[in-house]
């Protein structure tokens, strides 16, 4: 039998951080997101200003065996990269059909899914106290809309594991912009050819 002490973690929510059974803890910062954002002008701007902190991920040590679960609490910062909200780098689970729920903490913005079979997109709301369901076979990213930091805890089977886009398959179909002070989701290609030129970018 396990020692309570692996069986028990407490949420500090002033640090957004895990105590007790806390597990490793991932720094992503603007640099760690190259590529991602499509106004490249705002991103090289951006970086040159600051490698601005993003998002940080802590992992919770529970047991890990086959058939246990793990789970994560993340903290992402408000912020722009032109029209572009903050998001995380968005994956599918390496074990494809494992899901997530996700209870938001605090903050507001949307966790946007999509397809990996399909490429259809959903966006959902993302508010404190939300429960969010992600089905397998889902990518999925979070976005931080509003102007505080989206604090979250994510629960997955610990096997899920992460698996981030590739060269061949590089980033999500659809973005959320801000468009007349409202996050608006667009086509990535119909945001590109259309939106972002109009603009100057
Ligand atoms: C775990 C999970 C979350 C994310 C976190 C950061 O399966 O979905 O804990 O890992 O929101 O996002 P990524 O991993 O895409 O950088
Ligand atoms: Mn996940």
């Amino acid at each position: 039998m396990y020692d309570p002490s692996q069986l028990v973690s407490y949420l500090d929510m002033a640090a957004a951080d895990l105590l007790g059974t806390a597990g490793s803890l991932t720094v992503r910062r603007l640099s760690d997101l190259n590529g991602l954002f499509e106004d490249i002008d705002a991103y090289n701007k951006a970086l040159s200003r600051e490698n601005s902190l993003v998002y940080t991920v802590r992992e919770a040590a529970f047991p890990s065996d086959e058939g246990d679960l793990t789970c994560a609490l993340g903290k992402l910062m408000p912020g722009q990269i032109g029209d572009e909200y903050y998001f995380t780098k968005g994956h599918l689970h390496q074990w494809r059909e494992a899901a997530e729920i996700y209870l938001v903490l605090s903050g507001e913005g949307f966790m946007l899914l999509e397809d990996e079979k399909s490429g259809e997109s959903r966006l959902l709301p993302f508010q404190r106290n939300g429960l969010v369901y992600v089905p397998g076979h889902a990518a999925h990213r979070t976005i931080n809309t509003g102007d505080s930091p989206l604090v979250y805890l994510g629960i997955t089977p610990a096997r899920a594991g992460h698996d981030y886009f590739t060269d061949d398959h590089k980033n999500f179909l659809k973005v959320v912009v801000e468009v007349s002070d409202k996050p608006v989701l667009m086509d990535r290609e119909d945001y590109h050819r259309f939106y972002s030129p109009l603009k100057g970018h």
